[in-house]
């Protein structure tokens, strides 16, 4: 079988791991894809800037547009982060026939609409199982497995950094600042952590995983948001005396909605005093866990590494592996389970 020809949008600790991961893996992944998985080209900002791994000189190039407008690119992984230029990208790669895997939580959860339908018109996959909650299996879960049950609510720890400084108070009784400066020493934490701490960062993932689980469209707008600055140790130690423990949720649910007859869904991120005994107080360090509900299944959790360059890679090699497939094949796999119209409920109203 000929090869199928991957181009890699981004080489930071992400995109490195991907490359490193298709190098090593390429007997294995050639095996469970039918054919040879090659590299076409990694498009990264500057040739000369150090990397995690050693990419042949000649796939390395700076101009990414060219490089998704090839006809012989069969999959684009983008793994650049932010809305420009990774929309424009995405979009330019489904129009010249390539499947695409993202690991971009920010862009799905401002424009996924534009993304899926260009998907659609193309006959082509959108897989973004990265874009939350890095390793853990949560998205195909919620999108296949679950798709007979009928989710109640998604509870989840989605973002690490701020997982990690919450834990870090609890158990040291350390303030805030300190934590912080602790997870940015650790490299948990960007030197800006605004999108992390102002809870931005978890209100992306909240929007995707209320869209799958509820099958309606949610935006980051849509998320009431509230991050972790203003909790005080004082707070953390009031609820460790109430055996219970602070914690950034990413919660969705459906709700009923008045004057209604469907549900509506709520959907917020905020600190919340959980008791020590829920299974999502024992997630440390910069852990992630999600927890669902639904009707059939009652409760299930899903916990790992939700961030860093190799669990996050793990996602991406792991849909690069079905959306080569079925590029191969000709066919798709399940796209967007939109098809609810529910209204999003303001915080008030919940
Ligand atoms: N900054 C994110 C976190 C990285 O701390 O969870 C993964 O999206």
């Amino acid at each position: 079988n000929s090869p199928l020809k991957v181009a890699v949008l981004g080489c930071g600790s992400v995109g490195s791991q991907v490359v490193r991961l298709i190098g090593e893996q390429a007997d294995d992944l050639a095996a469970r894809v039918g054919a040879p998985v090659e590299l076409a080209g990694v498009a990264v900002r500057r040739i000369d800037a150090p990397r995690e791994v050693d990419v042949p000189a000649e796939l390395l190039t700076t101009d990414a547009a060219g490089l998704v407008a090839r006809d012989d690119v069969d999959v684009v992984i983008e793994v650049i982060g932010g809305i420009e230029p990774a929309r424009t990208l995405i979009l330019s790669a489904l129009e010249n026939g390539a499947s695409v895997v993202t690991a971009n939580k920010a862009l799905l959860a401002e424009d996924g609409a534009t993304l899926f339908e260009a998907a659609e018109k193309a006959g082509r996959d959108l897989y973004y199982e990265a874009a939350v909650a890095g390793a853990i299996p949560i998205l195909r879960p919620l999108r296949e497995s679950l798709a007979g049950d009928k989710v109640t609510r998604v509870l989840g720890i989605v973002n690490g950094t701020t997982n990690f400084i919450l834990d870090k108070m609890d158990t040291s009784g350390a303030g805030f600042a300190d934590a912080l400066e602790e997870a940015q020493a650790l490299g948990y934490a960007e030197a800006d952590p605004t999108a992390d701490v102002e809870g931005f960062d978890a209100a992306a993932k909240a929007a995707i995983l209320a869209s799958l689980a509820f099958h309606t469209r949610v935006t980051a707008a849509d998320v009431h948001r509230e991050g972790i600055a203003d909790v005080t140790a004082a707070d953390v130690r009031s609820a460790r005396e109430m055996d219970s423990v602070v914690k950034l949720l990413a919660i969705a649910e459906l709700v009923p909605a008045a004057g209604e007859e469907d549900p509506g869904v709520s959907v917020r991120v905020h600190p919340a005093m959980i008791p020590r005994s829920h299974p999502l107080a024992s997630v440390r360090e910069a852990y992630n866990a999600v927890f669902v509900e639904s009707e059939a299944a009652g409760q299930l959790m899903f916990y790992g590494p939700g961030a860093g360059g190799a669990p996050t890679a793990s996602a991406v090699l792991g849909d690069l592996v079905s959306v080569a497939r079925h590029h191969r094949q000709g066919t798709r796999g399940v796209g967007e389970s939109v098809y609810a119209d529910r209204a999003v409920l303001p915080m008030g109203e919940t």
